[in-house]
């Protein structure tokens, strides 16, 4: 199925092509417009073009307006202000939309270049260390960013660059020796990894031989002691296992879990390959890369003077081993904003390697708690299985409210997907740039711009169809839909602006332009709603609109669906 602004647009250029005898003019996008008076669509080709034609916008626009090409989209057309020309589309050709939709046909993107892989790595969480909260934004908006890339048909490749190679594994495994809860390993690993890693900061305060064990316990697992390595192995096993779980919840998958640890053997290499450029420098006993001063970042340290490689360094071999074992389009790393330096840093040095790969780091701001529960926990640092669980019953308090009579089983199964669907919402609903501030209450509210009112939507035109059903009413394709008014004409153009909605997501990586769609939705659907009988109109009125409606539906949950979040059919 076309795209509606193209099939729009592609009118305009045709007559365009006829009347001018050229192919040399702007082609701006046709925007929705505000106000249903002023038509359906709206464009300022004429204005943009005016210049290069020497021609008044008003007579381009009325030279296209009289002497549009023939074609079964738009109605008609009309001039407003200096020349923008207003658009009404043909009611045909928006059932004939509906219809499709509702049949389940797919759109076509050939005109974007979807060719190569497109790698992205996010969640990426510190092994023996609990995921926090930054990796919670970092999984879920990078789970949307991958459903929105694969709805437009891009290879997306989903890599967890789990942080499994770090001094931190040293000091656990001394730690480990001297100090571990053996029960509270089997119940809790991470607490327990977390416990002992606490201990050994503690102890070593007044143990400099602590440190120095450490060290040593590192080297040896670094030289493959066979001991260490089976240590280090049990705590990446048990890491996963916790993670997975979080994983499960949140209904998210990886394609691969290449930690940081793979590319070790690789960065003895890098750190030649950048003396030979004279990229790398010795500086104090350690391996630097300095920039030039209008790049204006901190050199970037590579090689410790031990010998250790560091973060850099790892991302350094990390991409030009994804160079070399993919036919990328390019990679996409999801992580919060404190590691905007490091990325810089390190996409510059790929830069000077003369290295091309496109590449963006796509950040985010920090999320904050308002609610004591989780913001008195030390650094942010909260138990994301505990909110989840938090949501959940708290979802499920509502749903007992609000639907007392549904089976027990019902019950949870709907306050999960509630539960889960307003955290998620919570964060991928924002500018992600921006710090979010999270509020149960508001989050979980059935009104605004929350995942329960969206679902709710979705849920109550469920139940309409339901109803149908029951009465035995039956639609099929060959029911006309009428859009007799205002309120239908414009739910039905809302409707088909998903997939421009899904591409300008993909373009700014911004999972929130399609929360701000979803809602805009919605909330055209409970005005429809709210003004026009379904099932008590006359049956052509009755079949048309609930052909309406349930193309609606379909598109709440397809666009929630590249949030991450799932539906209910009744809540
Ligand atoms: N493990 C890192 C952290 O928790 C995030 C890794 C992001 N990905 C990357 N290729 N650097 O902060």
């Amino acid at each position: 199925m076309k795209i509606i602004e193209k099939e729009i647009e592609n009118v305009l250029k045709e007559t365009a092509i006829k009347l001018y005898k050229t192919e040399d003019f702007v082609m701006p996008l046709v925007q929705v417009t505000t106000n249903e008076k002023f038509g359906d669509f709206q464009t300022n080709f004429a204005m943009v073009n005016a210049k290069n034609m020497k021609k008044s916008p008003v007579s381009i626009a009325n030279e296209i307006k009289d002497q549009i090409i023939e074609n079964n989209i738009i109605e008609k057309m009309e001039i407003a202000g200096p020349g923008f020309l207003n658009i009404f589309l043909q009611k045909e050709y928006l059932a004939n939309k509906i219809k499709n939709i509702n049949l389940g046909k797919k759109y076509i993107f050939d005109f974007i270049n979807t060719d190569g892989d497109v790698i992205i790595d996010y969640s990426s969480p510190n092994i023996a260390k609990r995921m926090h909260i930054g990796h919670l934004r970092s999984t879920v908006i990078g789970d949307s960013i991958k459903r929105i890339m694969k709805y437009i048909g891009y290879n997306v490749i989903a890599d967890n660059h789990i942080g499994d190679w770090g001094t931190q594994f040293g000091k656990l495994i001394v730690g480990y020796r001297k100090w571990l809860n053996r029960e509270n390993y089997i119940n809790n690993p991470i607490d327990e990894l977390e416990r002992i890693y606490v201990e050994f900061s503690k102890f070593s305060e007044n143990d400099e031989t602590l440190e120095e064990e450490a060290r040593f316990e590192l080297k040896k697992l670094h030289d493959n002691d066979i001991e260490n390595t089976k240590l280090w192995e049990e705590f990446i096993k048990l890491s996963l296992e916790e993670y997975d779980k979080i994983y499960k919840k949140l209904d998210i998958t990886f394609d691969t879990y290449f930690g940081e640890s793979y590319y070790h053997k690789m960065m003895p290499k890098i750190i030649e390959l950048l003396k030979d450029k004279k990229l790398a420098v010795e500086s104090e006993g350690a391996q630097v890369v300095f920039f030039d001063e209008k790049d204006k970042l901190p050199p970037c340290i590579v090689q410790k003077k031990d010998g250790a490689f560091l973060y850099a360094t790892s991302d350094i071999a990390c991409i030009k081993f994804r160079n070399e074992n993919y036919n990328l389009n390019k990679v996409i790393y999801v992580t919060d904003e404190r590691q905007q330096d490091h990325f810089k840093q390190f996409f510059k040095i790929t830069e000077l390697l003369d290295w091309k790969i496109e590449k963006e780091h796509i950040w985010f701001g920090i999320m904050r708690f308002k609610d004591d529960v989780f913001s008195t926990r030390k650094g942010n640092v909260i138990r994301l299985e505990e909110l989840l669980d938090e949501a959940k019953s708290r979802a499920k308090k509502i749903v007992e409210e609000k639907n007392p009579n549904l089976s027990e089983e019902e019950k949870d199964h709907i306050a999960e997907v509630v539960g889960t669907g307003a955290v998620k919402y919570a964060d991928l609903s924002q500018n992600r740039m921006s710090p979010v501030i999270f509020e149960w209450d508001k989050i979980l509210s059935f009104e605004g711009n929350t995942a329960p009112y969206l679902q709710y939507t979705y849920a109550r035109i469920q139940s309409i169809l339901r109803k149908a059903d029951e009465l035995n009413i039956i639609v099929n394709g060959d029911d006309n839909i009428i859009l007799e008014t205002d309120i239908e004409k414009s739910l039905s153009v809302q409707i088909m602006l998903l997939p421009n909605i899904v591409i300008k997501a993909s373009e700014s990586y911004r999972p929130n332009i399609l929360a701000d769609y979803i809602f805009e939705l919605a909330k055209k659907f409970n005005t429809f709603y709210n003004a026009l009988p379904i099932l008590k109109e006359n049956e052509n009125i009755m079949k048309s609109r609930l052909q309406i409606i349930e193309a609606t539906a379909k598109v709440i949950k397809e666009s929630l669906d590249l949030l991450g979040i799932k539906t209910v059919e009744r809540m």
